[in-house]
């Protein structure tokens, strides 16, 4: 295996190494308290101001407006397919509108189901490689939300721009393209995101809610889901991941200290472009996906013909792998090559992946 490894993985993904370094550096002895941070009480002083911290760089980095929450919650990105629901409700029997692009959505469609109507904005389609046009689409303006989910994982569909939902709040699963690029809260009723692929490690989801919508639970909602209640303890209604949160806030200084989210968004959209570039170029690289809806920050790849060759796309992994490109596999629901180029994937790491691919094309070549 090489020393020099380049991670491309899908999420847990790479986090950068001067964090990771920082962490390792406080880790038996955070600021002086002779403790670690994974020891501290979640009711002290010193862990307090780690929350407080975090939130605060956050909202700087993505400038949110007051009347927006932050919370930071468990049970993953596919926890909140079950707390949206259950929290954002409009009436009795709640209907859901779900724009669906891809395996992500799919599933926060099928969970939503369970607390409400769902209503589909339009039919679900045989490939997820593009989105339907606009002017199809049905909305419900009864519906408690409209739920859409900005970069799909899976398919390397994305979507930049907010859809325009009149009044009924925008509800947005943003966990493999947050902090990629500058966000205007205000259009959205609320945002999800988990830490994994941009901004950290596994354990700790991002929620950034309107106000107004703090008070619409179901009842039933189990207590460690609610939002109110998250919000009213300032996530410290229970026992929070305290390590994963420290590492977030870590994270989010780092991005302040690279530029801010302009400066991500720069960087994401000169690594994709390589990546794509090259693929336009080539006869033997194929993206799938429309290129109206390519996405920056997980890029599935076809090899040797525009349908793909499993032999070729298994060699270029062994090969990748024994060269230091790690996590270069497709998803395999649909198979091919993926390259996620999150936040803390360097232009360098892209470059490398570049060089390699065309050096893998020219010896299949032979
Ligand atoms: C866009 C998106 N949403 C939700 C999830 C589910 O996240 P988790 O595994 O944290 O539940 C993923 C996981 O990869 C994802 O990519």
């Amino acid at each position: 295996m090489a020393t020099h490894v380049s991670c491309f993985n899908p999420g847990p993904a790479k986090v950068p190494k001067s964090v990771l370094k920082k962490a390792q550096d406080e880790f038996t002895n955070f600021q002086s308290t002779g403790m670690s941070v994974v020891e501290l009480s979640h009711r002290s002083k010193d862990y307090a101001e780690i929350n407080s911290q975090c939130e605060d760089r956050l909202r700087k980095i993505l400038d949110i407006p007051s009347n927006y929450k932050v919370l930071f919650m468990q049970g993953g990105g596919t926890g909140q397919f079950s707390c949206l629901p259950l929290n954002i409700r409009r009436g009795e029997s709640p209907v859901f509108d779900y724009i669906v692009t891809g395996t992500w959505s799919s599933k926060a469609a099928a969970e939503a189901k369970k607390y409400g109507k769902v209503n589909m904005v339009f039919p679900k389609p045989e490939k997820f490689t593009s989105v339907a046009d606009e002017k199809t689409w049905k909305l419900d303006p009864e519906a408690s939300y409209v739920y859409y989910c900005a970069n799909e994982t899976v398919h390397g569909v994305e979507v930049l721009n907010p859809p325009d939902t009149g009044n009924v709040p925008l509800v947005c699963d943003m966990s493999s393209n947050f902090l990629t690029c500058k966000v205007d809260v205000s259009k959205y009723g609320a945002i999800v995101a988990g830490a994994q692929k941009n901004f950290g490690a596994a354990g700790v989801t991002v929620v950034i809610i309107r106000d107004d919508l703090l008070d619409t639970a179901h009842p039933m909602c189990p207590i460690v889901m609610e939002y109110k209640t998250t919000a009213a303890n300032k996530s410290c209604y229970n026992t929070p991941p305290t390590f994963c949160i420290y590492l977030i806030g870590l994270v989010f200084e780092w991005i302040l200290e690279q530029g801010g989210v302009e400066a991500m968004e720069k960087c994401s959209a000169a690594k994709s472009k390589q990546v794509y570039d090259l693929i336009d170029k080539s006869n033997f690289y194929w993206s799938p996906v429309d290129p109206k809806y390519r996405s920056r920050v997980n890029i599935p790849i076809l090899l040797g013909s525009p349908s793909g060759n499993a032999d070729i796309e298994n060699l270029f992994v062994q090969k990748a792998t024994e060269a230091g490109l790690i996590g270069l596999k497709g998803h395999r629901s649909v198979g091919g090559l993926r390259a996620s180029l999150y936040n803390a994937v360097s232009e360098e790491d892209t470059d490398r992946l570049v060089k390699f691919m065309i050096q893998f094309e020219k010896e299949s070549a032979n």
